[in-house]
Parts: structure tokens; C-alpha cells; sequence
């Protein structure tokens, strides 16, 4: 157990004076305020590439990896990871694009959806400092946006929510706040409202800054046209601009807000109970610059972060960050894995050195060209709210905590239950030691999660992922690095959960049809169920005996 440091202090407390590498506090103060870090989290088709190129359009990337271009670029790369990514036409990684608006600098952090939805995309979230809900106007919350919620709402993660495609018109509005309500338990502040005379979408009233802004089909939607300011619902600029319908439509609905709805408080968004609400149309670009704009004055810039001995405030002098994302076989050949590392503290400079805590040991921070090198230039210098891909050796694990003098030590990165099961079979048992070694590095990697039946340390181990993609990198990864063969079967559970209590309990909630029980390498006793309804019914039977876990529960 590395000791606690010493007492954490802010850049200004430790004096100027001692800062290594020369970072002057007005330097860093300076970049940690114009720092964005969040990540946009949704369910296939809501239109999360869509609005990225739109967020990207106002920025111009500077450092773009993983994302849509990328993908592009992937073609040339000859590794056979690469291979396998182009043969499904997917990106198997998830990481960071970063622009630059009105003087902020903006990470935005891709969490990959649809089959390449993996326990990467919950960690990436781990990495963010808030996150953008995005709705389909006609689906409102689907299954896939209610478990990334899930995860921020773990982390009390300030959440805003852009509700997309309103250049069709969708659910009623106030009808679709109810349900995001009801369904997630966070109340949505609507700062602005969808105007509609009941067929066509006409624009946006911004409530908080009483400024129409108007849909024109076949314009530039708005992204020149300045808004019409009106002193509020009664100016009859109103019934001129949007017609008698849509006006007392609008003045209706925003009568109900008022009376019913929730109030944007910042105090209760910083804390993630209110998320501030936005009506517009990614593909049209309508209605995302007023929305971004409110984002960089509510969002927070990098926060203290939380660690053993107490928080560190992102001033601190030294560079501290952890690793929550490893990306291997970038190159097969060399054996070549990227950490992605969220700064949290200090300055990040290319080639430094930092000390591991996990391991004691050094490491040389070696400068991410490669990497990015084929979309934007090296990462030289990095701050608070960063992510940076710095090459490894196999050195790095997912949830290290890395600092320039060593000291400063991360909470771990807590392990998400899977959704998917599988038995790993191998037919040929002299390959046994080889598939151990394997499953044992890959999943201390955090590539897949190994779990045995209870009771026996079993000649067929199960594996669990929360994405199906893991299965097929698990088995690639096995015959190129490991030379093992390995076939899957899979078991028909579909959610699951970490449980404490006392052991006989434990047992008689497994002993119930539809649910089985494995347990983790650390001994953990983890809950398998057939699906979602008989998860939540368990838990709602079982309160107060069991505890039930999404994420890992801190080894005893
Ligand atoms: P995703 O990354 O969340 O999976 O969604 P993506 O942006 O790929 O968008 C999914 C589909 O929704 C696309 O249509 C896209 O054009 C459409 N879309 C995105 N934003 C809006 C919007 O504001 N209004 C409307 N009406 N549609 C929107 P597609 O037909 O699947 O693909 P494409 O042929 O348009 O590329």
C-alpha cells in the first residue's frame, strides 16, 4: 500500500518558487478555466456524430483520434487490430477531440456506441467532467443513454441535455421532460423551448435570455442570423414573428414551465440533480451555437479530484493523472499499447518522467506522435481536463495513477458489471496455462472480465463484457499474442450485479430461478441474470438483505 502523500496544496499555497518546469500560476490558473472536458452520451442513431461535426464546425479540431476521420485514416494503418476494425468498419477505441471556441479550449471525449459499445465507453466517462444527454426528439430516453446515465449519475457527473432532430416535430415537449423525469430521476430545467404551430418547427424561445431564435428552412439556421431579442411573452413582436397559433402555443407550454417545471439552478446542476435542457436539430445546425455557448458558461472547468489522502486541486504543482484507457496493438510487431491519461493536476510535458504508484516505478511520459501524428501534431504540453496517448510498454494498466514525484494516488478504476457471458473453451488442454496467462493479463489490462463458478476454480472460466466487441477481441487477441485457440460459449444472462451481505443470503438470492452466481478474481461474489426485469425485481425483492453494485465494490 504506496503512503499517503503529504498534505496536497494548492499551486498558490506551495509557493511559486518550487514549481517544477517553471509553470507560472497565472499560467495554469489560465488554462485550467478555459478547460471543457465532457463527453456526449446517447443511443445509437440520436445523432451524436452528427452533432460532433456540428461542435467541430465552430472549433476547427486540433487534435482529432479515434473519431469519425480517424476512421478514415485507419485504412492506411497496416497493423491487424487496424484490420480487424476496417473488416467491421468500426472503431474498436474510443478517445479525445479536442477544438478550440471563443478562446476555451474543449475536450470532448468520444464514447463509442452502437457494437462497439464497450466497458472503454463507461470508463471514458470516468475521464469527463460532464456530460451532454442527447435525445432523439421522437424516442426520447433509449436503453443505451440510460446505462451512460447510470454511470454519471454514480459520479454525481453535471449533465445538460440537447434534445435533437426538433426540425421534425416529435413527442410533445413537456411530455417528453415527464418522461426523462420519471425515467432517470433528474429534473431537466428547459433553458430553451421548441416553438411549433403543431406541423413545422418555427425555432427556439431561450428562456433565460428571452431572445427567438427562428428556424428558416433552407437558410444558415441561425449560425449568422442574430437572434430577435423580445422583452418577453407578451411582446407582440411575437404573434408577428411565429403567427397566433404557434405564439399562444408557445406562451401556453412556458406558462406550464413556469408554474410546474424545474429552475435552473447552478448549485443543483454542479451537484447533477437539474440538468439544463436544449431543443435544437444537429443536422440542420439549428439551435447548437446557443447551446454551446451556454455549455462553456455552465459547464465546470477540471475539478479537484478526488484521491488517498485527500483531494488535489488541479493547481496543484505537480503533474498527477491517471490512466483509464489502454489501447494495445497499435502495432503488432512491437507490441505497442497507447495509455490515455486524464491530467488532473500540473503540467503534462512530452518525454517527462512520472512515477507509477501502483508499481513504484518510473516512467518516461514518451511523446504520443505516433499516434496522433497521421490527423494533427504531437501533444507537447498538456493541463487539467486533458487527455493525452502517451506509448507504453506494458508497463501502464488501466486505473494506474501516475505523478511527476510519485505520492499522489488515484481511487482505482472501478470495474463496470458486464452484460454479456460466455464459457471460454479450448479444445486442446495442453493450451491451458497458455489461455490462464492470457485471460489473466487481458483482463488485468482490462480487455474482458474473468469470473469462475462458485465453488470451483473450473477447467472452463467464464467471461463477461459489457459489449459484444470484447468477445471477438478477446478471442483475436488469445490466438495472435497468446497462441491459443479458443471458442466461446455463450450463457444466456444478460445483466448482472455485484452483491455484499451476509453469505447465506447471498446464496439463497442465487439459489432463485433466472440467476446464477460467479465470483471475480478478487473472490467478489458477482450476481448473473437472464435479463434487466428479473435484475431490478431481485433488487426491489431483496433490498435491505443484499446490497446490489453496478460497480465493483472495493475488495475487502
Ligand atoms: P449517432 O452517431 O448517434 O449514431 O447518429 P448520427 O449522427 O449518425 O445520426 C443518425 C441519423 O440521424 C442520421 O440519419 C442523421 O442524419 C440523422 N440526424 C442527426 N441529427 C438530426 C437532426 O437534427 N434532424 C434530423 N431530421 N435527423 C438527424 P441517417 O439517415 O441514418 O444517415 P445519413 O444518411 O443522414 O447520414
Amino acid at each position: 500500500m504506496p503512503s499517503a502523500p503529504e498534505k496536497i496544496q494548492t499551486r498558490a499555497a506551495a509557493g511559486a518558487a518550487t514549481a517544477p518546469g517553471n509553470v507560472s500560476p497565472t499560467e495554469i490558473q489560465r488554462e485550467i478555466e478555459r478547460r471543457r472536458t465532457f463527453a456526449i452520451i446517447s443511443h445509437p442513431d440520436a445523432g451524436k456524430t452528427t452533432l460532433t461535426e456540428k461542435l467541430l464546425l465552430y472549433g476547427g479540431a486540433i487534435h482529432l483520434a479515434g473519431s469519425v476521420k480517424a476512421r478514415r485514416a485507419a485504412r492506411h494503418a497496416t497493423s491487424d487490430w487496424m484490420q480487424m476494425e476496417q473488416e467491421r468498419g468500426i472503431s474498436v477505441t474510443s478517445s479525445v477531440l479536442q477544438f478550440e471556441y471563443e478562446g476555451m479550449r474543449i475536450n470532448l471525449l468520444d464514447t463509442p456506441g452502437h457494437q462497439d459499445f464497450s466497458e472503454d465507453t463507461y470508463r471514458t466517462l470516468l475521464a469527463a467532467d460532464s456530460a451532454v444527454m442527447l435525445l432523439d426528439n421522437r424516442k426520447g430516453v433509449e436503453e443505451q443513454t440510460r446505462k451512460l446515465f447510470e454511470v454519471c449519475r454514480l459520479r454525481r457527473t453535471p449533465i445538460f441535455t440537447f434534445v435533437n432532430k426538433c426540425d421534425r416535430v416529435g413527442v410533445s415537449p413537456l411530455q417528453l421532460l415527464d418522461d426523462v423525469e420519471a425515467d432517470l430521476g433528474i429534473a431537466c430545467a428547459a433553458v430553451t423551448w421548441p416553438i411549433t404551430d403543431g406541423t413545422s418547427f418555427l425555432g427556439v424561445y431561450d428562456r433565460l435570455g428571452g431572445a427567438l431564435h427562428l428556424f428558416e428552412k433552407g437558410g444558415d439556421h441561425g449560425a449568422t442570423r442574430l437572434p430577435d431579442r423580445v422583452t418577453g411573452l407578451d411582446d407582440s413582436k411575437l404573434e408577428e414573428l411565429l403567427g397566433g397559433p404557434a405564439r399562444d402555443r408557445l406562451v401556453e407550454e412556458v406558462e406550464l414551465l413556469d408554474a410546474a417545471g424545474a429552475a435552473f439552478d447552478e448549485g443543483a446542476f454542479l451537484r447533477g440533480e437539474v440538468s439544463p435542457t436544449f431543443f435544437g436539430s444537429a443536422l440542420t445546425n439549428f439551435g447548437v451555437e446557443p447551446f454551446l455557448r451556454r455549455f462553456l458558461r455552465f459547464a465546470p472547468p477540471p475539478p479537484p479530484r478526488e484521491a488517498e489522502g485527500g483531494e488535489v486541486p488541479p493547481d496543484h504543482p505537480e503533474f498527477s493523472g491517471f490512466v483509464f484507457k489502454i489501447q494495445a496493438n497499435m502495432d503488432p510487431k512491437h507490441r505497442d499499447r497507447i495509455a490515455f491519461v486524464r491530467v488532473c493536476s500540473g503540467r503534462f510535458d512530452a518525454g517527462a518522467t512520472a512515477v507509477n504508484m501502483r508499481s513504484g516505478r518510473e516512467v518516461r511520459l514518451a511523446r504520443p506522435q505516433t499516434f496522433f501524428a497521421q490527423e494533427r501534431e504531437a501533444v507537447e504540453t498538456a493541463w487539467p481536463g486533458d487527455v493525452v496517448g502517451v506509448h507504453d510498454r506494458g508497463n501502464l494498466r488501466i486505473g494506474d495513477s501516475l505523478s511527476a514525484k510519485g505520492g499522489i494516488e488515484f481511487p482505482g478504476m472501478p470495474a463496470f458489471s458486464p452484460e454479456s457471458f460466455s464459457r471460454v473453451i479450448v479444445p486442446d488442454p495442453l493450451r491451458r496455462k497458455h489461455l490462464d496467462k492470457g485471460l489473466l493479463e487481458l483482463s488485468e489490462e482490462g480487455a474482458i472480465q474473468v469470473f469462475f463458478s462458485d465453488g470451483d476454480a473450473g477447467p472452463a472460466p467464464v467471461v463477461g463484457a459489457v459489449g459484444a466487441l470484447q468477445f471477438d477481441v478477446l478471442l483475436h487477441r488469445l490466438e495472435h499474442e497468446y497462441g491459443v485457440v479458443a471458442r466461446l460459449e455463450p450463457l444466456p444472462y444478460r445483466d448482472a450485479r455485484w452483491v455484499t451481505g451476509p453469505e447465506a443470503e447471498i446464496r439463497r438470492v442465487a439459489s432463485g430461478y433466472d440467476s446464477r452466481l460467479v465470483r471475480d478474481r478478487a473472490g467478489r461474489p458477482l450476481l448473473l441474470f437472464r435479463n434487466e426485469w428479473v435484475r431490478s425485481s431481485t433488487e426491489e425483492r431483496e433490498r435491505g438483505k443484499v446490497a446490489f453494485h453496478r460497480m465493483a465494490p472495493e475488495a475487502a
